[in-house]
């Protein structure tokens, strides 16, 4: 039996499509391994958002051409296969298959392909609509936990991104289908879903079976509800696109236990200026009126976002007005990333004028902000009882658990091994910089 190692880089959509693709593998003859030194094969699942994450894809291709004596087949899948496609062979060396976000289900006919003599073999194919949620033995990160793509592709354009051109167009999946394979992973013994899309929010689907029971909604919450109609434990969903973040959707967790307390709603910039440049199509004010609604919430809602900072043209004042945006949102936690300039993206023609030590210092002065909220964030737990889903052994110590809250934190607590798959109380004793301790009680 060939060993297949898979290693994913990127977004949550990756790792869906990892999950994917480990599932149908085994289904079809193959073996995953944890140990990239044994397998024949080592496939690649890459992410093209920011330079860095694409250069990854160079380094480990180095990386396997130089320690491994074994030479075993390498296939590149995810954004930068899409993008780059077949000049892949001559770009990186070592290369035997390329396989893009849209055939992502034919990784399996592609290998056997390279394994009967076929060469290097390239599949961009078109995406097929559904998946197959039946194959025995799924294999997710989590037994517990699964993520269920419900948009896919992106329609936004925001100057400075890729995703659009990586992704395709936004395809909705109809509701009765995501709602049929939460109530299949329910039964499979799964207590939390991930909903996940570049912009969760922006589903509409073609065919809006299965949301008839909620009229009058923005087709997110519908959806949002009847997934929770299911009872399933625990619904998370992200990424929110706030030009679409409509109040319906704090209503939907209002109205339902099993929506988490968490909403992701990446603002980007706190400057209109810099808002318009980046075509996000939302305004500071309209971003802030959301956010008050959330926080008006009795459900205690945890807020994330993510912020790019020297994007092109972006003055000190429009810097500041960022900084002074994350005061009034006191985030619960903050993905910042520098501007990186990628090829084909509408802003890749502007000068990228901030200087990389001027982007460093906003990145550690908006950083040094967030360190603030996040530390008075957690320390409102201390003391407190949250529920936890134990959902592994910790990486530091056999004796502990390790899961997240409801609100999407991540909590180690002293527990024992008939806890895994549990919703526990745990009362936090602890706060880490990143994280909860904590124990069951
Ligand atoms: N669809 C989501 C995010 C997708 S990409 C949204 O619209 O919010 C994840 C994050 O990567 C983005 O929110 C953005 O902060 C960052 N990002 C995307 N392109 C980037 C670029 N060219 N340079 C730096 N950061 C970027
Ligand atoms: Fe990229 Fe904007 Fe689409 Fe998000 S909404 S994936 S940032 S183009
Ligand atoms: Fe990266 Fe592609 Fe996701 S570019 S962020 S892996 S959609």
């Amino acid at each position: 039996m060939k060993k297949v190692f898979l290693e994913t880089f990127g977004c949550q959509m990756n790792v869906s499509d990892s999950e994917r693709v480990a599932t149908t593998l085994s289904a079809r003859g193959y073996e995953m391994t944890p140990m990239q030194s044994d397998a024949d094969v080592i496939l690649i699942n890459t992410c093209s958002v920011r330079e860095k994450a694409e250069l990854k894809l160079y380094s480990q291709v180095g990386r396997i051409r130089k320690h491994f004596e074994k030479k075993p087949v390498v296939g590149v899948m995810g954004c930068v296969a899409q993008l780059e496609g077949e000049t892949l062979f001559d770009k990186i060396e070592g290369v035997d298959l390329v396989i893009g976000t849209r055939a992502v289900g034919r990784v399996a006919e592609a290998l056997d392909d390279v394994f009967k003599g076929g060469g290097q073999v390239a599949d961009l194919g078109e995406r097929e609509p559904d998946y197959d949620w039946d194959v025995a033995e799924p294999q997710r990160h989590s037994p517990y936990v699964a993520f269920i793509p419900i948009i896919e592709g992106c329609n936004k354009f925001c100057t400075y991104c890729i995703v659009p051109f990586s992704r395709g167009r936004e395809v909705s999946l109809p509701a009765s289908e995501i709602v049929r394979q939460v109530l299949e992973l329910r039964r499979q013994g799964v207590k939390e879903i991930h909903l996940i899309g570049q912009n969760v929010n922006s589903y509409k689907p073609s065919d809006e079976s299965g949301l008839e029971s909620f009229p009058g909604k923005t087709p997110f919450s519908q959806l949002l509800r009847a997934v929770a109609a299911t009872g399933i434990e625990r619904i998370k969903f992200n990424t929110s696109f706030p030009r679409d973040f409509h109040d319906d959707i704090v209503d939907a967790i209002e109205e339902n236990d099993n929506l988490c307390n968490w909403v992701h709603l990446p603002v980007q910039s706190g400057s209109d200026q810099v808002l318009r440049a980046m075509k996000r199509l939302h305004t500071v004010d309209r971003y802030k009126s959301k956010i008050d609604r959330i926080k008006s919430s009795p459900r205690n809602i945890a807020l994330t976002t993510d912020i790019i900072v020297g994007f092109p043209g972006e003055t000190r004042e429009d810097f500041e007005k960022t900084a002074e945006l994350f005061e009034y949102c006191e985030y619960d936690m903050a993905y910042i990333f520098k501007y990186s300039p990628r090829f084909g993206t509408p802003s890749f023609k502007m000068a990228d004028d901030v200087t990389l030590e001027e982007k460093t210092a906003r990145f550690n002065e908006l950083e040094k902000i967030q360190k603030r909220f996040q530390t008075e964030s957690l320390s409102r737990y201390n003391g407190k009882t949250i529920s936890v889903l134990a959902e592994k052994f910790s990486a530091k110590s056999q004796d502990d658990l390790s899961g997240h809250s409801t609100c999407h934190r991540v909590v180690n607590f002293k527990g024992s091994a008939r806890m895994l798959g549990q919703i526990v109380d745990v009362r936090v004793t602890e706060v880490k910089a990143n994280s909860l301790y904590g124990e069951a009680v």
